[in-house]
């Protein structure tokens, strides 16, 4: 499609030339006569110049009347600067408004989290979220590109199921025409049927869980792409896991920079993190380590380096402020820029330095047999730069289609990825349960109904053979790359405890 406009990440092409941008008023200052305009167009900002000698008194008084987001269309040429962002700014020869846009809600202020969550729909259009819908995006394409380069089918699963997968709590049910049924939790089982069909397959798509507690890595609604392979062991889909990590972590940091840079990501950490093999711990190794001194001896001085920073910061915030009566107005405004930043910071240190000694005493205390709860998961992958693979889980946390260890019938066949810097579990698979009489077993001691699940021990029926896989969790994953705190900045419109709208 040719389009009868430059967007502004192509305007660097197109030095010399008079085009036509159309976009949305980012930002504006100007003086007498002049304008400077920042046009954001979905594609990136470029800084427009608006003389009133070259473009007229009328076309000058419209660009001066843009307020904060209104539409506007600009023709003029575009010139090579190096100090604007892409290297280009453009020098308008006409203006013209589209939609003046009323006084916009979220402006360059501190704003609260609920308060820009209810303006979900216009908070899309900040650099920080653009930025992370980006990075979500190159994750989505490299995910598919491991997958067909490898030889995968993708096969969607579907969304209203008659049966759980991962356990009945959290379960979202409504009315089939008379008959229960559940929005999936998971596309694993049906996948498991398309890998008999077609030997290796993925699925990617939305997926649900009524959860109940509001956690930084809780969605209602998230996105899973669950590759299931006919005769692949545990090792093997290990392997895979890491594979796909890979692919995405090499797809980021090789085109979404100027994204991470947005959003203030430690580039270097998302490299370190490429470096295979990723350490595979048992789940008893990992509960050794998680118990034992290296993991105090580790928090301790974690504790130590967040008191430092934090002293750091409280100081230079009060030299800030002893000199905000003399500076001038431009320093006024980077030092309140400045402020907003050290106070943001000051939060998640004082909530470092609140969780450590739980975090202290909990991985201290924990008992072989449990599962991992998120701090202990926390804990464990501040051990490694990379992504950390735990395996060989109890079988009683994990899904009743959990194939046994044969060495060991107390553990399942399951494998967790965590995510480095605390991030935490982004993956969870394993190899499935081949035997018909085992798995008729494990959905009665699961307190699952036999006849929803009649399809699924078919597969056991018909040729049954090893096979194996796993679900990355889309956002949880777009949290790790892009540095979020917490999954609700990971997607256009999340759905969480309490989240529905807009
Ligand atoms: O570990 P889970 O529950 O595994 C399964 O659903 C398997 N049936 C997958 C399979 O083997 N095909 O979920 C897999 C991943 C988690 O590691 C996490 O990344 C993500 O899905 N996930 C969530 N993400 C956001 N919000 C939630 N409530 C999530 N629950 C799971
Ligand atoms: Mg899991």
């Amino acid at each position: 499609m040719t389009e009868p406009f430059v967007r502004v990440e192509a305007l660097p092409d197109h030095v010399g030339e008079t085009v036509t941008v159309n976009g949305w008023l980012y930002n504006a200052r100007g003086s007498k006569g002049l304008r400077f305009l920042e046009l954001r167009d979905g594609s990136g900002i470029v800084q427009v110049v608006v003389n009133e000698e070259q473009v007229g008194a009328e076309a000058f008084e419209a660009a001066s009347s843009l307020t904060q987001e209104s539409a506007f269309r600009v023709v003029g040429e575009v010139k090579a600067d190096d100090r604007q962002r892409g290297g280009v700014e453009v020098q308008a020869a006409s203006v013209e408004v589209i939609a003046l846009a009323e006084p916009y809600p979220i402006t360059p202020k501190d704003h609260g989290v609920e308060f820009l969550m209810d303006r979900r729909h216009l908070w899309l259009r900040s650099q920080r979220q653009w930025a992370a819908m980006r990075v979500r995006n190159r994750i989505i394409t490299a995910i598919h590109a491991y997958f067909q380069g490898e030889g995968f089918i993708q096969m969607d699963a579907p969304i209203l199921t008659g049966n759980a997968v991962e356990g009945t709590s959290t379960l979202f049910e409504l009315d089939y025409f008379g008959e229960p049924a559940y929005l999936t939790q998971s596309g694993q089982l049906h996948g498991e049927a398309m890998a008999m069909a077609h030997g290796k397959i993925y699925t990617f798509g939305p997926t649900f869980r009524a959860e109940k507690s509001r956690t930084r890595r809780h969605l209602t609604e998230f996105w899973m792409i669950e590759p299931e392979m006919a005769f692949y062991d545990l090792a093997m889909n290990m392997e895979v896991a890491e594979e796909l990590l890979v692919a995405i972590l090499r797809a980021v940091t090789a085109d979404c920079r100027d994204e991470l840079e947005t959003l203030g990501r430690d580039v270097g950490k998302l490299e370190a993190a490429m470096q295979t093999p990723f350490p595979r711990l048992s789940y008893s190794e990992a509960v050794d380590l998680l118990t034992g001194d290296a993991t105090q001896t580790m928090l301790d001085a974690e504790q130590e380096g967040l008191e430092d920073e934090k002293h750091a910061l409280e100081e230079e915030r009060d030299r800030n402020r002893a000199a905000y009566g003399q500076a001038k107005k431009g320093e006024k405004r980077r030092i309140d820029a400045r402020e907003i930043e050290i106070n943001v910071r000051l939060d998640e240190i004082a909530e470092g330095l609140r969780n450590i000694p739980t975090w202290k005493a909990s991985a201290r205390d924990f008992e072989w047999g449990s599962d991992f709860g998120a701090s202990d998961e926390t804990v464990l992958t501040r051990h490694f730069q990379t992504p950390v693979i735990v395996h060989r889980y109890p079988a009683a946390v994990k899904a009743f289609y959990m194939k046994r260890d044969p060495e060991d019938d107390r553990l399942a066949l399951g494998m967790d990825v965590l995510a480095p810097e605390g991030y935490g579990e982004i993956v969870g698979g394993g190899e499935r349960a081949t035997d018909l009489q085992f798995l008729r077993d494990q959905v009665e001691a699961h307190g699952l109904p036999e006849s929803a699940f009649d399809w699924y021990f078919d597969l056991r029926k018909y040729g049954s053979v090893p096979h194996a896989g796993f679900g990355l969790g889309l956002e949880r994953t777009v949290a790790y790359v892009c540095g979020l705190p917490h999954v609700r900045e990971t997607g256009p419109f999340p759905r969480l405890l309490g989240r529905l709208h807009p």
